[in-house]
């Protein structure tokens, strides 16, 4: 991973950890059922970085399309592994994932180098491009923890999250639609939030970073097996799942 990056992404999480408060965003968090908004939270000079990435790393973009459930492209941790060196350096950033692992009150890490969807980008450029409700359930053997952060955003897709959904104190379902603008950030726990990105206009784009995060780091091999199926149809590509896993990469 790339020194200089590393330093720089360091200064800036530092910098954006210091506008915080800390205490109220914990509260918050765990008011929403473990789900958080900081809105246009990350230093705009990381988020410029962070979309010269996006624009290196285009070419590569996997497109996909499941019939009424989600159509978009993404590009998967191991094209960003040779080519993001600031989206990496965020990624396992030490003060950013202490950061986190308060937050959540669990001990998080970064998913294992075999794991496509660790660190990812998400592409909505053409009209139409959405994901359905789901969860972003863990195959891990612990929980598993997602960071979105927007990084492009000139649509009017919106992020639709339903918090409740599984709680056990029975509170009313909340709705919220959001908009991820660049350095906005949004960390839940992916077995209990619901939520979707609606459908993209004409002449719109949205780009996000989606960031992964587990408290235990092994997964059962059928479990892993049928997490890179989907990964490959759903997401980024048989070709870069299987030949990216490949120990000599
Ligand atoms: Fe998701």
């Amino acid at each position: 991973m790339s020194e200089s990056a590393t330093t720089a992404v360091g200064s800036d999480i530092e910098r954006a950890l210091s506008t915080l408060d800390a205490g109220h965003v914990q509260k918050t968090y765990w008011e929403q059922d473990e789900f958080i908004c900081l809105e246009r939270w990350l230093p705009a000079s990381l988020v410029a970085r962070m979309v010269e990435e996006v624009e290196r790393v285009r070419p590569r973009i996997h497109r996909n399309y499941i019939p009424r459930h989600k159509k978009g492209g993404s590009v998967s941790y191991y094209a960003l592994r040779e080519q993001a060196p600031t989206i990496l350096a965020l990624y396992r950033a030490p003060a950013f994932i202490a950061f986190l692992s308060s937050l959540t009150g669990r001990a998080l890490q970064p998913c294992p180098e075999t794991d496509p969807h660790s660190c990812a980008l998400y592409f909505y450029t053409d009209p139409g491009d959405h994901i359905g409700f789901h969860f972003d359930t863990s195959y891990y053997r612990g929980a598993r923890y997602t960071v979105l952060v927007g990084l492009i955003e000139r649509s009017s897709s919106r992020l639709v999250c339903q918090l409740y959904r599984k709680d056990p104190r029975g509170r009313p379902l909340v709705e919220l639609q959001l908009a991820t603008h660049p350095g906005t950030l949004v960390a839940f726990n992916g077995d209990k939030l619901w939520h979707a990105i609606t459908p993209l206009g004409e002449n719109e784009e949205r780009v996000s970073l989606t960031l992964e995060y587990v408290t235990e780091p092994s997964m059962h091999p059928a479990k892993r097996f049928f997490s890179n199926l989907k990964d490959a149809f759903a997401y980024f590509g048989l070709r870069a799942v299987f030949r990216g896993a490949a120990p000599t990469r």
